[in-house]
């Protein structure tokens, strides 16, 4: 159950309320360092592919830590390779406010997924370095490892072990397709850190990200509110029939995995249409063996991203698909397997934490609607050992984990002021 705060938020320092009220980032600065960034793993497009734990990976790494010691943050790099870039407060027993996200990118994925909150985060520090304006509560800009499971499965891993979520051994073994391990892949980059992985005491956690669809271009909203990430659950759909010559064997007499698999695809595309606008099913990733033009498969494997921001509907939905699994198989002659391979419930973020985030857009006078996360994020796990909230901005089109994700440098300076002016209702500027 997400943590929630015991008090109100509390007041600025009278004395400072204005010149605390004034702070703003330098949206610039913030616009530049995505451009940096975005130069390693670059793909044609304009687009990022730098999986987790990559050479690319670790280069964004290595130059976000730079930016944060330059900034004059101590950083730690705890066992699943999170980093932690602190600012000191004036009183260093206080728990930390902190704000991240992650550097790891799709395939083809865009150059602000995950990276604004990162650069966000950064900035934040970097503004109040500015102002000369410090805090009682420390602040952290946080980069979790392996949010996006492609290279290693499953997604926000990094920020899952932390919160107890998933095992450290077991993430540490993963494999990616060339059986290289996620511990060992950690160790390469020179990112398997001696920090615990584990929760500490945090005062407030947020995270800036591009909302990731339409909703709030749509509205014309330059601030979502983010009150909720729905649930998420990922199978790899097993299917083994029996190979056999393409040609020569008739229709009727073949046990074809991918018979199976396009029946049980039609009835999945089919429930999520019952169950519209919110059930949402993406298969991503398809596999034959032994894969020849001219051999029937012996064994396909799909996976099955499915989505829905309602616990009990997730629920349904997920044992609706293994009836659908097991009735295909049966008529097509095949044996087959709904393999479990993640599985989030919905997270509703603290409501202070959120109220924080409202009065802060309110306060700059941005545009602002209330709403629930589509895409999955690392903050699902923070919220369970934290009070905690996000800030979306627009992107164009609602275009995401695609070359052309883009967003506005004003949306994502206005984003950034209002983590800034989030953060620093908890931090207690002095
Ligand atoms: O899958 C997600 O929702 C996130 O983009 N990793
Ligand atoms: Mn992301
Ligand atoms: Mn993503």
């Amino acid at each position: 159950m997400p943590i929630s705060h015991s008090r109100t938020v509390p007041e600025d320092a009278q004395g400072a309320r204005s010149l605390v009220e004034a702070l703003r980032v330098n949206g610039d600065r913030l616009w530049q360092t995505h451009l940096e960034i975005a130069k390693i793993g670059a793909i044609a497009g304009g687009g990022s592919n730098r999986l987790a734990l990559t050479d690319d990976d670790r280069q964004a790494r290595d130059l976000f830590v730079d930016w944060c010691r330059e900034a004059g943050c101590t950083v730690r790099i705890d066992q699943m390779g999170n980093i932690f870039a602190r600012r000191a407060g004036s009183d260093e027993h206080l728990p930390a406010v902190i704000a991240g996200s992650h550097l790891d990118t799709q395939p083809t994925g865009g150059i602000f997924d995950g990276v604004y909150g990162v650069l966000a985060a950064l900035e934040v520090i970097r503004a109040l370095n500015d102002a000369g304006v410090s805090t009682r509560h420390p602040i952290e800009a946080i980069v979790w490892s392996n949010e996006e499971g492609v290279r290693f499965s499953p997604a926000v891993i990094g920020s899952g072990v932390w919160a107890g979520a998933h095992d450290l051994a077991d993430a540490h073994s993963r494999t990616d397709v060339d059986g290289v391990t996620f511990g060992q892949a950690l160790a390469d980059i020179g990112y398997l850190g001696d920090v615990a992985c584990a929760p500490f005491p945090i005062r407030a956690a947020f995270e800036a990200h591009i909302e990731q669809g339409p909703i709030l271009e749509n509205a014309e909203n330059t601030i979502g509110v983010v009150t909720a990430v729905q649930g998420i659950r990922w199978f790899d759909i097993i299917l083994n029939g029996r190979s056999c010559h393409a040609g020569s064997t008739p229709m009727e007499v073949r046990r074809d995995p991918v018979m199976a698999l396009a029946t049980i695809l039609d009835a999945v595309y089919r429930l999520a249409a019952e169950h519209a606008p919110n059930a949402r099913v993406t298969v991503g990733r398809l596999n034959a063996e032994p894969g020849a033009y001219n051999t029937v498969p012996q064994r396909v494997v799909a996976s099955l991203d499915l989505r829905h921001p309602d616990e009990a509907t997730l629920e349904q939905l997920s044992a609706k698909v293994a009836e659908i699994v097991t009735a295909c198989c049966a008529s097509h002659d095949v044996d087959g397997q709904l393999r479990d391979e993640l599985g989030h419930n919905p997270v509703a973020f603290d409501p202070i934490s959120i109220e924080a985030v409202q009065a802060a857009a309110d306060q700059l006078g941005y545009k602002s609607m209330r709403m629930v996360s589509g895409a999955a994020h690392d903050t699902m796990h923070v919220a369970q050992h934290a009070p905690a909230a996000m800030i979306f901005v627009p992107c164009e089109g609602g275009v995401s984990h695609h070359p052309d994700e883009m967003a506005t440098a004003e949306d994502l300076e206005a984003g950034c002021n209002v983590l800034l002016h989030a953060m620093l209702r908890f931090a207690e500027p002095i």
